[in-house]
């Protein structure tokens, strides 16, 4: 009887789990981190036209034009530090280095106005709704969907050579901008484009273990596979880990848009194809191939590790046994935010996270700082904060 009477008295005083938690603890340190790095990105690049990318070998931060597809992860950032904490400091900057992309709101130059827009108007709509960003908004979305390819039901990601008609595991990311366009004033079209492309992907992109090829070249006349690309990663027969992680990511926010249970069995089997990769490293931040095996001198990226933690989360929401995913990335942001990846204040370019890699096999931005490294692991802890203390948060694809 006695124990019966105490048993409720333990549960009811024992810690709440939101302090318990380690990452939910660590987290007030890494957005100050963060707060530290980004006051002095700004004080470097105030005045210089662009937006920052990475850290060049001159050792200052390198700046690239609206148009590059990474423009818009500084301004999410900084709409991502607003969100922490209201604070109108973030806001002020957000909202003007989220103004210097106004120029390339009918681009369509390349498949990546998802990132370029969605990251920065994105978030401004989400965080401060205005007209003003649904304008340039639904204008992004109409030049993202004219790339769309009839006769192959799919959006051309590039006009290069030696591709035809390539189509990237990427593109992926782009949808969200299509989805919430249609719900808000856009082609109601918009819809059937996102829809058709990702069943398009979900058909022909991934290989018999899971895993998800990263270029796929068309004929956009017969639709017809031409040739696939191993791209930014290894060997066509080996899973270039960031392009998992977009893959994860891509198919989580596109059974969130469409209910579709495809996407949804798509996105689990992938995570689980990566998580249970035996190439994987003990702290969970994969090699910049997962067909690498990791050791002295092979370059992570913390970079997939960011945009995986984040997708990950919304999976543990989404999905029915979620928890092992949830836990999953509560591994890989605990490990993000210990001193191996975590930069120095006023070390790192300004830039939060160390050791991404862009384009190995392309001898480009190998163990460096990233910008969407940076915004994908701000968004991963605010929606792994969200999740652990049950306020809901609104995503770009949801937001009106
Ligand atoms: N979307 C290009 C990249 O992930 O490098």
């Amino acid at each position: 009887m006695i124990v019966r009477l105490i048993f409720p008295l333990i549960t009811w005083f024992s810690i709440p789990a939101s302090t318990a938690d380690p990452l939910m603890e660590r987290m007030p340190a890494v957005f100050e981190r963060a707060a530290v790095q980004y006051r002095g990105m700004l004080e470097e690049i105030s005045g210089q036209p662009g937006q920052p990318r990475t850290l060049g070998n001159d050792g200052k931060v390198r700046m690239v034009r609206p148009e590059d597809w990474v423009s818009g992860f500084f301004p999410g950032c900084l709409w991502l530090m607003h969100e922490y904490e209201a604070a109108e400091e973030w806001k002020n900057h957000a909202l003007a280095w989220t103004r210097r992309l106004e120029g390339i709101r009918h681009f369509s130059g390349h498949h990546d106005g998802g990132f370029m827009l969605g990251c920065s108007y994105g978030n401004a709509l989400r965080l401060a709704p205005s007209d003003e960003f649904r304008g340039v908004l639904r204008d992004a979305a109409a030049a993202l969907a004219s790339r769309y390819v009839p006769k192959l039901g799919m959006i051309r990601s590039w006009d290069h050579k030696p591709f035809i008609c390539p189509v990237i595991i990427d593109n992926m990311m782009n949808l969200e901008l299509l989805s919430w366009a249609a719900r808000n004033g856009g082609d109601a079209n918009l819809r059937e484009i996102a829809v058709s492309h990702a069943d398009m992907t979900h058909a022909r992109h991934f290989r018999a273990d899971g895993t998800a090829y990263h270029i796929v070249d068309y004929d956009p006349e017969t639709a017809s596979v031409r040739a696939i690309y191993a791209g930014q990663g290894a060997d066509v027969l080996t899973p270039w880990a960031r392009g998992q992680a977009w893959g994860i990511y891509g198919f989580t926010m596109m059974f969130r848009e469409s209910g579709k249970k495809e996407y949804l069995a798509r996105a689990v089997s992938l995570a689980e194809a990566v998580m249970n990769h035996p190439n994987l490293p003990e702290d969970k931040v994969p090699c910049w191939d997962l067909g690498v095996t990791a050791g002295e001198g092979v370059p992570r990226d913390a970079s997939a590790a960011a945009i995986m933690a984040s997708a990950l989360t919304e999976l543990g929401r989404l999905a029915p046994d979620g928890g092992k995913f949830l836990e999953f990335a509560r591994g890989q942001l605990l490990s993000l935010a210990s001193p191996a990846y975590l930069a120095e204040p006023a070390s790192n370019g300004h830039f939060v996270l160390r050791h991404s890699t862009g384009h190995l096999p392309g001898d480009s931005e190998i163990d460096v700082p990233l910008v969407y490294a940076d915004y994908y692991f701000l968004e991963a802890l605010l929606r792994y904060r969200a999740q652990v203390t049950g306020k809901p948060r609104t995503e770009f694809g949801q937001a009106r």
